[in-house]
């Protein structure tokens, strides 16, 4: 897709739609006074009436107004100006978005707020980018239809450039989540890494098969061992600092498909399950958007990357792993996978000389039972890294909570006949005694374990974006890099 900024009244914009934002109590100012002005009052007097009163994502199409170019301007409310953050920003322009996307219509030029700070205009930006894309990729009749170019008033031009950035990196996330299984598996994904970073700069490497024997990563490949796909693990290394600095460290999830292995889901809770390779796909979204704004900081993106099937060479239950770590772990339920392949990467992300690790996982359905569906589950073992994670989550208006780490949830993974299980006592607490596990394997290193299971995938529609992957939390992986870097500079 392409941004580019514009300035001049909404009204005189070359564009096939105008999107126009509206405060909800508040008199009508900058764009959307000069667009009344020159409509000869119609906005103030649909205010009046309330045909629109600028609540949030409010959406009202007006087709050929007089005194305006475009042939469609599209109100979009913008709520409460003091409720306004970067969340809110980013969810109306992709609610507006959204709604424009309905046929093909070249240019959508956004008249929002004049007044914005960059970090909102970077949000809305990305909004649009996001909101106009769908989850419909195999679709003959598109729902969604990108707009050929946004035109963007009222920003600053490096804030325009790197919301779209942002925008297109989450979409590039959503579409590998998307994707179906059968094109997304490890090899395939691995593939996918290796091109992007071939096209924006990243150093890549891959582990295969071979290699993940050679390095001892016996507890990832035990749960890739039933599939008839090998799996593979992703480096993805950023070097936007000095060469000595010690990099940050994104690690991800990549469960192509979770069946449960040998412990099969049923149905419902499989359909989705395509999705679990998620939080490898925001490392990678997250991974390209460092690399094209240039952070100056040393980042690496790691990515372990499984099929998790039944077979008859499945691991089993009642099977001892021994980790990369030297650690060994009892298989009690062979559906608790993604712990298991992440014990292998984070402890080479500790190898890597990691300074901060940031893990994204669709771990546990627990972490969706405890905080519902938009809400991202935050563990660490270190308060002031996590307080650095959560900030840089609020600044970008995504929605992160933390759970406790208590010891005594630690008491529950102890084994008996070896070191640690992969499952707690019961249900209860699963998404703490999940990151408990991974704990394990971060050698005491500053890091921050985040359980999107929630987030990451949307059962429904929401009015800004499609049904189906989100993309969520690759803006708070760029946003966390990029405040380690004004950390560092103290
Ligand atoms: N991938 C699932 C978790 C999941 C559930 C992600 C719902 C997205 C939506 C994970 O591998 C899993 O199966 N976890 C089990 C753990 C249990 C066996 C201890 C779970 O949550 O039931
Ligand atoms: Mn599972
Ligand atoms: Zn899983």
């Amino acid at each position: 897709m392409n941004v580019r900024t514009i300035s001049g009244s909404p009204a005189q914009a070359d564009a096939a739609a105008v999107v126009l934002g509206i405060y909800q109590d508040q008199p009508l100012s900058g764009f959307a006074a000069a667009l009344d002005q020159a409509t000869g009052g119609v906005v103030s007097r649909l205010l009046e009436r309330t045909e629109i009163t600028g609540k949030h994502c409010e959406l009202l199409p007006l087709h050929a107004p007089q005194g305006v170019k475009a042939p469609l301007v599209l109100l979009v409310g913008l709520g409460k100006r003091e409720e306004l953050d970067a969340g809110s920003a980013f969810r109306a322009a992709g609610a507006a978005s959204l709604r424009l996307a309905d046929k093909n219509r070249g240019q959508v030029a956004f008249f929002l707020d004049e007044s914005w700070s960059t970090e909102w205009t970077e949000s809305a930006v990305a909004g649009a980018v996001v909101g106009c894309q769908g989850q419909d990729l195999y679709k003959k009749e598109k729902k969604f239809n990108p707009h050929q170019e946004i035109l963007w008033a009222g920003g600053d031009e490096q804030a325009v450039a790197s919301g779209l950035i942002l925008g297109e990196s989450m979409n590039l996330t959503r579409r590998l989540v998307n994707e179906p299984p059968s094109r997304i598996f490890p090899a395939s994904f691995a593939q996918e890494a290796t091109q992007m970073a071939r096209e924006c700069g990243l150093e890549v490497e891959i582990w295969d098969e071979k290699r993940l024997e050679q390095e001892r990563c016996g507890s990832l490949l035990a749960v890739a061992q039933g599939s008839v796909q090998p799996p593979r693990l992703v480096i993805l290394r950023h070097a936007g600092g000095k060469p000595d600095e010690a990099p940050l460290a994104l690690v991800g999830k990549g469960v192509t498909f979770d069946s449960g292995g040998l412990s099969l889901k049923p149905n419902e809770g499989m359909v989705t399950m395509k999705c679990d390779m998620a939080g490898g796909a925001t490392v990678f979204g997250a991974m390209h958007a460092i690399s094209c704004l240039k952070i100056p900081r040393n980042v690496i993106g790691l990515i372990g990357l499984v099929e998790n099937m039944p077979s008859g060479s499945s691991f089993k239950l009642g099977d001892v792993l021994t980790a990369r770590n030297g650690k060994t772990i009892e298989v009690l339920n062979t559906d608790a996978e993604g712990r298991l392949v992440l014990a292998d990467v984070l402890d080479v992300a500790v190898e890597r000389g990691a300074a901060q690790i940031v893990d994204l996982a669709t771990l546990t359905g627990a972490c969706v039972v405890a905080l519902g569906n938009d809400v991202a589950g935050v563990m660490t073992n270190n308060q002031s890294w996590c307080d650095s994670v959560t900030a840089a989550a609020r600044r970008c208006g995504e929605l992160a909570w933390q759970l406790p780490m208590f010891p005594e949830y630690g008491e529950q993974i102890r084994g008996s006949v070896a070191d640690i299980k992969n499952v707690g006592d019961g249900r209860w607490g699963g998404a703490i005694t999940a990151a408990k596990f991974l704990e394990e394997f971060v050698a005491g290193k500053p890091w921050v374990h985040l359980d999107i299971a929630g987030p990451a995938f949307a059962e429904k529609p929401k009015p800004y974006h499609d049904a189906g992957a989100t993309g969520a939390f690759v803006r708070t992986l760029v946003e966390a890099a990029r405040s380690v870097e004004r950390e560092s500079q103290k």
